[in-house]
């Protein structure tokens, strides 16, 4: 073929959108992954351990920027915003998918201004309070703020954030409405828990595990159907007393919408990889966050899922009332 007949080819295949430009060397500088909550929260460790495990399948180098406030929505806002070029991606939780409910002025929407890569994790949650908090169970627990409504609160990241739908989810549950504090992430919230500054919260056991083995604060049980083997001696809600309460935190990576599909491609059998990664898997398990199947860390998967998601939660949070501007 000559020289001539191969540019007019390639001009062919850009026109076409089959070979756009920059895809077929992408990545070929530092990709950031942008993550809505505080640095060292549950989804900043869920991100950083994915994108150090990225960078070595994409021999290039994937660094996380931390957008955090209002419940995840301000860094969506700027991904949605931004170049779609595979130079910058996200990670946000099951709050993507609440975020339209909760959020009037929402100036994004999650499906249409996302491409999805893939899903990540399943995370569960645990109900902690401060070391000195008066209950010694779940019951308790209960029984205390129930009695002291007005003065006991409950730490949450943002509304929307996963913290805070665990809360609402609490509070419905044993039917008491409590005073929330939010934060930018459960990140800060925690520290603010270490330092007794808040009573409870309920967080995903990326953020709580390692302070529940040091015993730097009470544990009362984890969201999850079954008990954890990362943290075998903590009850079920179920077997705590609260046999109705059930809740997963689910992780995804995306990129902004028109992010050309041979750049989104490459990055799903990155995501695929990383998630085989035996050190991730064994990282995540450690802290009771489980690494999905491979058939779920796909575009379609997590394109059906999110979907599933906004239908499911949307009625839940519209009947609760709650939203945020
Ligand atoms: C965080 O990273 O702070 C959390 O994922 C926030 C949350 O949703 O609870």
């Amino acid at each position: 073929m000559g020289v001539r007949m191969l540019l007019s080819l390639c001009c062919a295949l850009l026109l076409s959108g089959q070979l756009p430009a920059g895809a077929a060397e992408y990545p070929s500088k530092v990709v950031t992954v942008v993550v809505p909550f505080s640095a060292g929260g549950p989804s900043d460790t869920i991100a950083r351990l994915l994108a150090q495990t990225m960078s070595g399948s994409l021999k290039t180098q994937l660094i996380v920027e931390n957008v955090a406030g209002a419940g995840g929505t301000i860094g969506a806002a700027r991904v949605a915003t931004s170049p779609p070029d595979g130079y910058t991606l996200f990670v946000h939780h099951i709050g993507h998918a609440t975020a339209p409910a909760l959020y009037r002025k929402l100036t994004y929407h999650p499906i249409t201004d996302f491409e999805p890569i893939g899903l990540i994790n399943d995370g569960a949650m645990t109900l902690i309070a401060r070391k000195d908090f008066p209950a010694k169970s779940l019951k308790e627990l209960i029984a205390h703020v129930k009695a002291n409504k007005d003065k006991v609160n409950l730490a949450n990241a943002g509304v929307g954030s996963a913290s805070h739908l665990a809360g609402l989810l609490f509070m419905a549950e044993i039917g008491t409405d409590l005073t929330t504090i939010p934060y930018k992430g459960t990140g800060p919230a925690m520290n603010d828990l270490l330092g007794g500054q808040v009573d409870f919260m309920i967080d995903q056991t990326t953020n709580t595990t390692s302070h529940i083995k040091a015993g730097k604060v009470q544990v009362y049980s984890v969201t999850t159907p079954q008990r954890l083997p990362s943290l075998p001696e903590v009850p079920t809600m179920d077997e705590a007393g609260l046999p109705n309460y059930r809740m997963t935190v689910w992780h995804a990576l995306y990129a902004p919408k028109g992010t050309p599909k041979p750049i989104i491609d490459k990055l799903t059998a990155a995501l695929q990889a990383a998630l085989k990664d035996a050190n991730l898997k064994q990282r995540y398990a450690e802290l009771g966050a489980e690494a999905v199947a491979q058939e779920r860390a796909t575009p379609e998967a997590l394109r059906g899922h999110l979907k599933a998601e906004i239908e499911k939660w949307g009625p839940i949070i519209k009947n609760a009332g709650v939203y945020a501007d």
